[in-house]
């Protein structure tokens, strides 16, 4: 045995997809990798059976175990919940108390959908850029924040970024490691040109890999640039470092290079303990979509995708991962299409036919 997984499936789409990733590990089984799959309640599903999106003993779970498979949460039954029931706050509870600050947004071009692209096909076919988004900082936690009202009658809102070395250093030296086994390149993305906290970034960063990793390339680059660039020509990166508020706004400009969002796989991950193992989440992008929950249609490729980043970040099996993501792009090349991403002449599928192809093949 492998090694021990909390799936987490959660509500509309969420459960249907992961179904389909239950079926890869069943597969894997067969071939002597084994995994001990428990599962738990997260979002609506554990709203309507606890009164919460996460009950202490699930959380407390996830980080026993450490290693989360998490399907999607949301959903519009549960819009008008107050904010602490909200489903989202499960998800953000468990980024949160798992410490996962480093967040993994890979933007793939499968050579059978370069045509879906935002971009011209010869732009972005064959694009496997990662963007890595440091999770924990930034403008999004900094103190002071807030609305305060003036004396004259105004209102003044603040926000505050701030990052540390070492919030820098641990993001930065994930980013070293996965381009060590890419392509050996990382962009540290920030604005030192106006921020006190680009500079400082900028320093850290440059630091770490002159002392840890002189053999990984390194480039700085400013945001602005960098968003620019991202459409210009994709190709050039390899794995990007950037901030919290930086990192959501380029990993979505990333992800529409790349067509669909029920391609999109995501994971997170913490500190690597004495042993090198990390507490990680892995999710596809997408949320519940309920316009499509309960039809059998939703595309599992994103969902499947995250688990064979699982596959070789928290289990380094590289090669079962190469061969998922190969099976995935194979079956897109055979012309199987779920209904988000057909195209003229495709065979339609549903989930889970989608699944059988790619267990096939
Ligand atoms: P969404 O990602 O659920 O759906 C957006 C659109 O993309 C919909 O038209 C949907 O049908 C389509 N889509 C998404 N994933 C797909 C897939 N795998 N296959 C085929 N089509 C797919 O975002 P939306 O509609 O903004 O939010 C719906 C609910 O999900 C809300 O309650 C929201 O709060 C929640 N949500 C949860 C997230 C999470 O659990 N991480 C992330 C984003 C939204
Ligand atoms: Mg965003």
């Amino acid at each position: 045995q492998v090694g021990r997984i909390l799936f987490l499936p959660g509500d509309g789409i969420g459960a249907e997809v992961m179904t389909e990733v239950r079926r890869v590990i069943g597969w894997l089984a067969r071939r002597g990798i084994e995994f001990a799959v428990e599962e738990d309640l997260v979002g609506g599903a554990a709203y309507d059976v606890h009164g919460v999106p996460l009950t202490d003993a699930t959380m407390a779970k996830a980080n026993e175990i450490g290693t989360v498979m998490f399907g999607a949460v949301g959903g519009p039954k549960y819009d008008d919940l107050p904010f602490a029931l909200k489903p989202e706050r499960g998800l953000l509870r468990l980024r949160k108390e798992m410490d996962l600050f480093a967040n993994l947004r890979p933007a793939i071009v499968f050579p059978a959908l370069a045509g879906a692209s935002s971009l011209k096909p010869e732009l972005v076919e064959g694009l496997d850029v990662m963007i890595l988004r440091e999770l924990t900082g930034g403008v999004y936690f900094g103190e002071p924040r807030g609305i305060t009202e003036l004396a004259d009658g105004q209102k003044r809102a603040v926000d505050t970024q701030v990052y540390t070395t070492s919030e820098i250093e641990r993001v930065a030296r994930v980013g070293f490691e996965l381009a060590r086994k890419r392509r050996n390149k990382v962009h540290s993305v920030e604005k030192a040109n106006v921020m006190h906290t680009g500079v400082l970034w900028r320093q850290t960063v440059q630091a770490l890999r002159d002392r840890d990793y002189p053999d990984v390339e390194l480039e700085h680059m400013y945001a602005d640039n960098c968003a620019m660039q991202l459409v210009r020509r994709p190709k050039q990166f390899d794995v990007i470092v950037t901030d919290n508020l930086f990192g959501d706004l380029l990993s979505d400009c990333a992800a529409m290079l790349t067509g669909s969002l029920g391609m999109l796989p995501s994971a997170s991950l913490g500190a690597a303990d004495a042993n090198g193992r990390r507490k990680a989440m892995y999710e596809p992008v997408h949320g519940s979509a309920p316009d499509i929950a309960g039809q059998g249609i939703a595309n599992p490729i994103a969902c499947l995708m995250s688990f064979a980043m699982l596959l070789r970040y928290s289990f380094d099996l590289g090669a079962e991962a190469d061969r998922l993501e190969k099976a995935i792009s194979n079956v897109l090349d055979q012309g199987y299409r779920t209904a988000d991403i057909a195209q003229d002449g495709c065979t339609r599928v549903s989930t889970s036919g989608m699944g059988d192809a790619i267990l096939k093949e």
